[in-house]
């Protein structure tokens, strides 16, 4: 799914990213330019990042 409209950055682009270690919207932006533009996306970026934190997942 797309996330950024702007940049085409996906889901699954972010989770990639997030794997590799970016932790926050600056980071991702850093690495794709998501957020960076119009910025609508930046909301769903960090919301997606909280879902998939390390602690989320060691919760789950
Ligand atoms: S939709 Fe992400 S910067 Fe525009």
């Amino acid at each position: 799914m797309i996330i950024c409209q702007c940049t085409g950055t996906t889901d699954r682009d972010i989770a990639r990213l997030r794997e590799a270690g970016a932790d926050s919207a600056a980071a991702i932006a850093a690495a794709t330019g998501a957020g960076r533009n119009c910025a609508p996306c930046r909301r769903e970026i960090v919301d997606l990042l909280a879902r998939t934190s390390p602690a989320k997942q060691a919760a789950a």
